[in-house]
Order: structure tokens, then sequence, then C-alpha cells
């Protein structure tokens, strides 16, 4: 792991630097309205981040079949149902398949959806016995009682004070959550998961501007996105990606590339996600290059030390999402993930949310903690640590609220 010795926690340290101008092209043009931002700025951003951050996902991989594999519909005291889902990949004579696992509330036709992944599998997010337990490689953790990379019953609903399914549901909300490990297992090993599928001739790793793992995944919520049009349950017009700090990168990178996505929420994202790499407060891109090599493109370690040479910064992540809502949550403890970075980054992409005549964030002054902003790019910086608590599904259900499920907020996805 990267040392934690020089990193600068202290805000009177932060360099100074000059925020990528949203409106000004690579080459020196200037913005003028909405046609030219789709048309020429958010396409050169968006091929920005491709090739030279996260790495460009290989678009001939689609699904080869998918199948309910179990079901059930009298859940949480008659109020949801559940459906567990196979989704099949067979590319050069191998195969992938990842379960989503679906609840959706009884009393709503077509419902609203939270869209995520999980660390652990899908049967740590609530205590039911007819959740499948993955057989994907895990990282061992004593507590959840992982063994040699090998999830287990031991941890069945450990996780369900984080994914508050019951609340979500309450609130006329569905939720889908994958084990990560399905799609692609999270260590510096491009043998497996969902990359080997897509390698060309003798090819065995991805080439420098080609998909990492944090692509890998968001290519896994694209494709759940692909099963959740076909499930006349849900409301794939309305469906917010969710995820927790790398999965949360994960979020707002599938958002980004995926206009069908409804809005996205990232919770503790950090480095690589909401937050603003030029401020190089807490995790740096090097030291995210460097404990964590699979995750970006290879070409993102040109930036290590060298932030300044960075034409955009994540700011433009978050206004690639324009004018869908997008929602960054901070934890007040989580300095490595810099709160105050991953504020600003909604402060520097509302521009773009005003030119659709959006609201975002007008102060360049964070608010107290606790005290949400509900605009269309909303923040929050919660009291106490990394992780996803209920006081922080409690305000993506209120945001959610205004700015996904009323019809008249609704946002149609482009073709
Ligand atoms: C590490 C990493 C972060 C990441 C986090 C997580 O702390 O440095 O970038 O967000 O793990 O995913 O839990």
């Amino acid at each position: 792991m990267f040392s934690q010795q020089n990193v600068n926690y202290d805000e009177s340290k932060v360099p100074d630097f000059e925020i990528p101008d949203l409106f000004t092209t690579f080459d020196g043009k200037k913005i003028r309205n909405i046609k030219e931002w789709e048309t020429i700025r958010r396409i050169e951003l968006t091929n920005f981040f491709i090739n030279n951050v996260y790495g460009k996902i290989p678009e001939n991989l689609n699904i080869k079949s998918w199948k309910i594999v179990e079901e059930g519909t009298g859940e949480i005291n008659g109020k949801a149902r559940r459906k567990q889902i196979d989704i099949h990949y067979e590319n050069n004579g191998k195969k992938l398949t990842f379960n989503i696992l679906l609840y959706l509330p009884n009393n709503i036709k077509k419902a609203p959806i939270f869209l995520g992944f999980n660390f652990y599998g899908n049967h740590v997010v609530f205590n039911d016995p007819n959740i499948l337990i993955s057989n994907a490689w895990a990282r061992n953790n004593e507590t959840y009682g992982i063994v040699n990379h090998k999830l287990s019953e031991i941890s069945r609903g450990a996780q369900e004070i984080n994914w508050q399914v019951e609340k979500i549901i309450d609130a006329g909300y569905g939720i889908a959550t994958i084990f990560y490990g399905e799609v692609d297992p999270d260590r510096n090993d491009f043998s497996d998961g969902i990359h080997p599928l897509s390698y060309s001739e003798n090819q065995n790793k991805p080439l420098e501007n080609e998909w990492g793992a944090i692509s890998a995944w968001a290519w896994g919520l694209t494709k759940a996105m692909d099963y959740l049009e076909k499930d006349k349950d849900v409301d794939a017009s309305k469906v917010i990606v969710f995820g927790h700090s790398r999965l949360g990168k994960t979020a707002l990178w599938a958002g980004a590339i995926d206009k069908r996505i409804a809005g996205a929420i990232s919770n503790n994202s950090g480095c690589g996600g909401a937050a603003l790499s030029k401020r190089k407060f807490g995790e740096t891109i090097k030291s995210i290059n460097t404990s964590f090599p699979h995750w970006f493109c290879d070409n993102f370690s040109l930036y290590n030390d060298n932030e300044e040479a960075l034409p955009v910064d994540q700011h433009s992540l978050i206004a690639l999402l324009a004018p869908r809502p997008v929602y960054i949550a901070s934890a007040y403890e989580d300095k490595w993930a810099d709160p105050k970075g991953e504020f600003l980054s909604g402060y520097y992409a509302t521009p773009i949310y005003k030119l659709y005549g959006k609201t975002g964030i007008d102060s360049k002054e964070m608010p107290d903690v606790n005290q949400p902003i509900y605009n269309c790019v909303a923040y929050h910086i919660r009291d106490g640590k990394h992780a996803v608590l209920e006081y922080d599904w409690e305000q993506y259900i209120q945001w959610a609220n205004i700015h996904i499920k009323s019809e008249k907020n609704k946002i149609k996805p482009k073709p």
C-alpha cells in the first residue's frame, strides 16, 4: 500500500491551480450554447477521460442470454418482490455471468430504482435467506467470514445498515445490486473478470488507453441497464446509479458514458471520483495509481506528480452528467477523499447545469455538516467516517423524490 506519510491534509498547502474552463475547447474555441457543448466540448472531454483516465470500453460485448433464476413475491412483509437474474456474456471462447439482485415495491407498477454494486456479495445487503451467494473471487475478510477468497453464509445481511433496502422500498423505489467481483475481481490481474472476453489475439492485458477495473465495473452498470430496459416492472427511464468509494467513482463514470442513466450518486468517491485532483489534498493520482494499478488505464499514470499537466479535472466528469441530477456526498472525517475537493467539483460543474436551466452549487463556501443541498447538482457533508449510512440514504431519497420521481423533472434520455 502507498505510504500515507507525505499526504497533505493542510488546506494552506493546497497549491494554486487553474481550474480547466468547461467553456473553452482544448484548442481554445469558446463554447456558446448547449449544441456546441454537446457536439464539441462534451465529446472531447469524454474522449479525454476514455483515453487518459478510465480507459476505453470495448463495444462488442453484448448480452448473450439472461435468465431469472429465482423469484419471490411476498417479501419484506408483503411490501416487495424479489428477482435474481443471471446475465450471460460469451466471447473469445470465454464466458462471464453476473447476477442482479432486484427488489421492487409491490405497490408501484413500474418503479424507479437505485442501481449499484456491492463489495461483499448480494447476500450482505439484506438478511434474506433466499439471496444467492456468489462464487466469484472476493477479498479475504475475517469479519465477513471470507476465507480463501470465497464468500460465505456468515455475512448474510451484514451490510443491511449500509443498504437500507426496506427504507428504499417504503419510499417507492426499487433497488438493484450486483457483486462487483462478478464483473471484475478487484485485484491487479487482467486474466480474470470481463477483460479477457475482449482481448484481440495474443493480448493478455489492456493497452495503455484501454479499460481498467473502474471502466469494467462501469461497463457492468451499463449492461445492467440493458437488462433493466427489458424488465416490465422497472421504469428504465428512472434508474439512478449509486456507489460508495471506488464504486462511487464507478457510478459517476457510468453515468457520464451512458445517457440512459437518469442520475448518479457518488458517496465518498474521492480521488478519481468527485474530488478535484489538482488540489493534491488527501489521496493523489500517484498514490491511487500506486496502490491500485488496475483501476485506471495505464495512461493515467502520466499524471502521477504531474496534476498541473491535466487539461481536465473531475468537475469535467460531473459536467458530463448534465443535465441529469447528480448527488455528491462527503463525510467529515474522510479527509483522504478530500471533502472540499468533492464539493468544489460540483461547484465548478454548475455552469454547465445552468446552461440547461438546472440548479447546482452556487457558492464556493461549503455547507455545514448535515446541511444537504438538494439541487440538481446536490451535495452534503455528513459527520463521521467513510461509509454509507442511513443518513446518506435518507438524503438520496429526498433528493430523488424531487429530481427523479416527479414527472415534471423527468429527463428524457437522448438516443
Ligand atoms: C482506498 C482508496 C480510495 C477508495 C477507497 C474505497 O481508500 O485509496 O480511492 O475510494 O479505497 O474504495 O474504499
